[in-house]
C-alpha cells in the first residue's frame, strides 16, 4: 500500500482495512464500487495471500470491483452459483443518521443494491465528509435509464421537483454509459423528506431501472475520521 499524506485518502484506507478485517474464512463476500472499497479489496486480497483467511468467494457489484478482485486474486462467482451472500462491503456518497444511503457516484448503484441487500451483513465504508443530516443536501440522486426513456423519465422526475440532468462522461465524449449499457440521470432535490417513498416512486417510473437510494439496509457504518492529526475509525 503507497503511504499517503492526503487525510481524505487516509480515512479510506483506514475503513478499507476495517471492514477488511471483518470478513472471516470460509464466506461469500459482496465486493463494492468506488475508492474507498478498492482499499477493503485490496486489504482482503493481502489477508488471503498471507493465509489469514481461506476459502473466500467475492460477487463483484461492478466491472471496477472485477478487475480489482482479479488483481488481487481474490476467486469471484456469481448469484446464479450462490444461494447467499455472508457479507458486503461498500461505499457511499452520503450516509444520513438512520443509515440511509444516496450511493451511484460511480454508476454502479443498480447492480450494488442487489448485491449489498441480498448480504447477511451490508457494511457501508465512508470517510467522515459523507455524514450529513438530510440526503441530497450534498450529493446528486444518481438514477440508471435505459436510453430510448431518457427524456420521459426527465419530465417525470421534474415533476417530482427535482432538476435532473444527463450525466456527461469525463475523458470521454457523451453521457456515461453503465455497465449494463444505461445511461444516468443526476437528480438534485431540494430536499428528500422520505427517501423510503422517493426510492419507490422513482423506481415506479417507465424506463427507470433503479435509483441510489438505499433505505433501511444498512447493517453497520464504518465511517474513517482523523482525531488528533491521526486516522480512527469510528462504528454507527
Ligand atoms: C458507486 O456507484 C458508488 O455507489 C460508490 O460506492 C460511491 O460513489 C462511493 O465511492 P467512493 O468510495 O469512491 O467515494
Amino acid at each position: 500500500m503507497a503511504v499517503t499524506s492526503d487525510p481524505v485518502r487516509v480515512m479510506k484506507q483506514e475503513v478499507g482495512l476495517a471492514a477488511a478485517s471483518r470478513v472471516k474464512s470460509d464466506s461469500i463476500v459482496g465486493l463494492g464500487t468506488g475508492s474507498t472499497t478498492a482499499y477493503a479489496i485490496e486489504y482482503i486480497g493481502d489477508r488471503l495471500a498471507k493465509g489469514e483467511l481461506k476459502n473466500i468467494v467475492g460477487i463483484p457489484t461492478s466491472f471496477q470491483a472485477e478487475v480489482l478482485a482479479k488483481k488481487y486474486s481474490i476467486p469471484l462467482t456469481s448469484l446464479d452459483a450462490v444461494d447467499k451472500i455472508d457479507i458486503a462491503i461498500d461505499g457511499a456518497d452520503e450516509v444520513d443518521p438512520q443509515k440511509n444511503l444516496i450511493k451511484g457516484g460511480g454508476a454502479a448503484h443498480t447492480r450494488e443494491k442487489v448485491v449489498d441487500t441480498l448480504a447477511e451483513q451490508f457494511i457501508v465504508v465512508v470517510d467522515s465528509g459523507k455524514l450529513v443530516d438530510k440526503l441530497g443536501s450534498t450529493f446528486l440522486l444518481p438514477v440508471e435509464v435505459i436510453p430510448m426513456a431518457v427524456t420521459p423519465v426527465m419530465r417525470k422526475l421534474e415533476k417530482l421537483g427535482g432538476k435532473p440532468e444527463l450525466r456527461m462522461g469525463i475523458k470521454k465524449a457523451g453521457p456515461v454509459v453503465t455497465d449494463q449499457g444505461n445511461l444516468v440521470i443526476d437528480v438534485k432535490f431540494e430536499q428528500i423528506d422520505n427517501p423510503a417513498e422517493l426510492e419507490k416512486t422513482i423506481n415506479n417510473i417507465p424506463g427507470v431501472l433503479e435509483n441510489g437510494l438505499f433505505v433501511g439496509v444498512t447493517d453497520l457504518v464504518l465511517i474513517g475520521e482523523i482525531k488528533d492529526g491521526k486516522p480512527v475509525v469510528r462504528e454507527m
